[in-house]
Formats: structure tokens, sequence, C-alpha cells
């Protein structure tokens, strides 16, 4: 599919007004997206296990009128109105009015709230933008009922991408790849497709408890840090290798090879924080405490023969790996060990998860 494709030639129905909610998770990469070229395009595929208990809440409110000159919205964050959230509203409105050009015709309230804690360092736009994307999909597939189910989630991934790159990795379950590969089916620049390849069992359940290290603010925004990569001495050399890990993970996949599992997603998530340290401005974002977790992590694995693993993202918060035939014993270690890193011990149990739904 290609951008003309979803750009709608006609509406079937005439709609007035109406309301909508869906709830959409976060996702958490193993292959990371750093990198971008105009229109939201990656730089290199990457692909992500989508979660289920971090999730965004959006309602949408519509009513009719007279096509405006501006977009008309209100908008509430956890029952609050919130002016401050309406730059990034409008800017998302502003991309994607060409696919979805009957925006000016109604006034929106959106009202929105996440299941994790406010500023809690979770990345909340991969959740947020698509709980948005999959609302105004749902007015736009009552203004054109044939529409088809692929074709509902392709463009709700596809305008997702536009508000937050990976927020377009939300709408569907487990795994989902973005970003064209020549071996990943389906695969596209535009949207993310559920991985559709073999998964062996022992991702099934897949447990991801999130650490919650430092809860600040960004220190860097994520349209300043994909930036950092145009330019970069490392950037082509490390696109590539999005691209064999890649092709690494899908064996891994297949096979259920635990170990390999880690080796590809740890050296992801450093190779994430090394791009951030070797560009120019730098930026070192792990904290003390993020280190005497990775340490912890890598002497567990040595001393038990299990296979817990860290990710990061662009901060100091680190995400933890690990099946679910060793939640028993991994858990423990977690609340006995590594909590006291956390600040104020906060956390959050998650797993894999199957994707954004609908709610009455
Ligand atoms: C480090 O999706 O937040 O989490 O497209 O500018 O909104 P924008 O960026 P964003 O970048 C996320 C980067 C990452 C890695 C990943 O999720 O793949």
């Amino acid at each position: 599919m290609t951008e003309q494709d979803f750009i709608p030639k006609s509406y079937t129905k005439e709609v007035g007004s109406g309301k909508v909610t869906w709830q959409s998770p976060s996702n958490i990469a193993l292959v990371k997206y750093w990198g971008k070229r105009e229109n939201q395009i990656p730089a290199n595929p990457s692909i992500s296990f989508t979660l289920d208990t971090c999730r965004t809440t959006t309602s949408l409110d519509f009513q009719k009128k007279e096509k405006g000159t501006d977009f008309d919205f209100e908008l509430f964050f956890e029952n609050e109105k919130k002016e401050s959230f309406k730059p990034k509203i409008i800017k998302f409105f502003e991309r994607v009015e060409e696919y979805l050009p009957f925006l000016k015709e109604y006034k929106f309230t959106i009202q929105t709230s996440n299941s994790f804690p406010h500023s809690s360092g979770i990345a909340s736009s991969a959740s947020g933008m698509s709980a948005l994307a999959l609302c105004l999909m749902n007015l736009e597939k009552q203004l054109n009922p044939g529409m088809s189910e692929e074709y509902f989630n392709r463009k709700a991934s596809f305008l997702a991408r536009l508000g937050s790159g990976s927020a377009c990795r939300s709408i569907k379950g487990n795994l989902v790849a973005w970003g064209e590969h020549k071996n990943i089916a389906e695969s596209s620049d535009l949207y993310g497709v559920e991985f559709q390849h073999p998964v062996h069992e022992n991702f099934r359940n897949y447990q991801d408890t999130i650490l919650l290290v430092d809860k600040g603010e960004k220190q860097v925004s994520s349209t300043l840090g994909h930036d950092l990569m145009n330019g970069h001495p490392y950037a082509e050399r490390r696109f590539q290798q999005a691209h064999e890990n890649l092709d690494l993970l899908k064996g891994i996949f297949e096979k259920g090879d635990l170990s390999a599992f880690t080796k590809v997603v740890e050296s992801e998530a450093l190779t994430l924080h090394a791009m951030m340290m070797t560009s120019q401005p730098y930026f070192l974002l792990m904290k003390p405490n993020t280190l005497e977790i990775i340490n912890k992590v890598f002497d567990f694995r040595e001393r038990t023969g299990l296979h817990l693993c860290f990710t990061l993202d662009a901060g100091a918060n680190v995400h933890l790996l690990y099946p679910e035939t060793e939640k028993e014993e991994t858990l423990e270690f977690i609340k006995a060990n590594l909590l006291q890193y956390c600040q104020n011990e906060q956390y959050i149990t998650d797993r894999v998860g199957k994707g954004a739904k609908k709610l009455a």
C-alpha cells in the first residue's frame, strides 16, 4: 500500500454526532527505531512486543458543524482540561488532515487517561497517539462502513505513525514490525504489521517488569533524539545492523533460543545509548542505578542460568524481559534485589498483550 491508498475518495454516509472509546497499549522495542527521514519514515526497521497493562484510554466525542478554518477541539487529561497538550494534537491533526478530510467539519472533545502513573517516565506517546488514531478511524469507518478490517488497522497504524513513530506498533498484538525489511513479510515504512513468521512457545506471555529508575522530565525529546542520527558518524552502519538484528531475531523466534534473544536485545539497548553518547551534542541518559541494575541482571543470569534480560528506551528506566515459565524465581529476585534502585521502589509488572481494543 502507498500513501495515496490512505486518501479517501468519498464517504458513503453522513454522521452527525457520537462518541467512541479505544484503549491502546504501549510497546517495548527489541530492535530500536532511532533515526528518521521526512514524514516520519524510519531510518531502519524495528520490532516490538506489544504490552498489556500499560495503556491509554481515549474517548472522542464528535459533533458535526460548518467546516471551519481551524481545528476545533477540547482536550482533557485525567479529567482536567489540558491546554499544554493541545499543540501536539494540532500538529498531529495538520499531519493527518490530508488523510482524514473531515477533521475541520467536526467539533471534538478528547478525553484521555493512562493506566500507568503520571510522569513515570513511561512513554505515553505510543499508547496515546495510537488510541487517538483508532478513535478517528472509528469515525471514518462510520462515514465509510464498507471499509475492511485490514484497511482499518493499517490506516490506524499509518495515522498513529504520523503522531509518533513508535505508536504505529501499538495497534495489534504480540509482535509488531515496522519499516521495510527484505525478510519480514508485508513490512512497510508506512505502518506496523503483525509479525507473521513462526514464534516458539518460549515467547508466549513474555513478561516485562518496568523499573522506574528516574521519573524526571525527558532530557532529550524524541524529535531531537532522532535528529542526532543525521550526520552521525556511525549512523549508516547502525541502520544496517538493525536489519541484521531483525534477521537474527526472526531465527531466534522460530527456534525459541532464549540466550540468543538476550544477546540481540541487550545489544540493541546498549547500541541505542551508544548512539546517543557518540552524537553531537552527546547525551548520557543512563543513571548510576541503571548500571547497578544491569550488573545485577548479569550476575543473576550467570548464577542461575535463567533468561532474564534488560532493554532500555531513551531514558534511565529499565525494562526487564523474561519468560513466563521463569516468572516466580525472577520476580522474587527483582523484588528482593532491584527495587532498591527505583525511585520510591516503583515498578510496573507488564507482559506481552494482544493490542488495542474498542470499549463499549
Ligand atoms: C527509543 O516514537 O517516541 O523508544 O517518532 O519522534 O515520536 P517520534 O519518536 P518515538 O521514538 C521512540 C524511540 C525509542 C525506540 C523505539 O521505540 O523503537
